[in-house]
């Protein structure tokens, strides 16, 4: 699992394990905007502000360019999260369009979050 926090907002969403971004966020309830959903466009790009990420395709030089690989761009239709991550949404805005599959997405959070292992004291 993984948890993507929307900066600056502060929203946090849980990501099953081998879940893109994209996938995650439109399966929690949100949407932004996006073009080809398959790598092409580029239109998907976030700023990835903490925590590192997968492409789980080839994602083309002339789509996602090395340059902004290594300032933190991120391909959200492509990458899967290693690990917790902090985004921020470039063109548009992150929108909550089902608030239902939000309020179970929250539940899905804090039931990982109970089932994980707890640091020894
Ligand atoms: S939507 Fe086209 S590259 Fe992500």
């Amino acid at each position: 699992m993984a948890i993507v926090t929307v900066d600056p907002s502060g929203e946090e969403i849980y990501l099953p394990a081998d879940q893109t971004v994209l996938g995650g966020l439109y399966a929690a309830g949100y949407a932004y905007t996006i073009g080809c959903r398959r790598g092409g466009c580029g239109v998907c790009k976030v700023d990835l502000l903490e925590g590192g990420v997968t492409y789980d395709h080839p994602v083309a030089d002339d789509v996602l360019s090395r340059e902004e690989r290594q300032e933190g761009v991120c391909l959200t239709c492509r990458a899967v999260p290693d690990g917790d991550i902090t985004v921020r949404f470039r063109s548009g805005s992150l929108r909550l369009v089902q608030p239902l599959l939000r309020s179970l997405n929250e539940k899905s959070r804090l039931q990982a979050a109970a089932s994980a292992p707890q640091p020894k004291e």
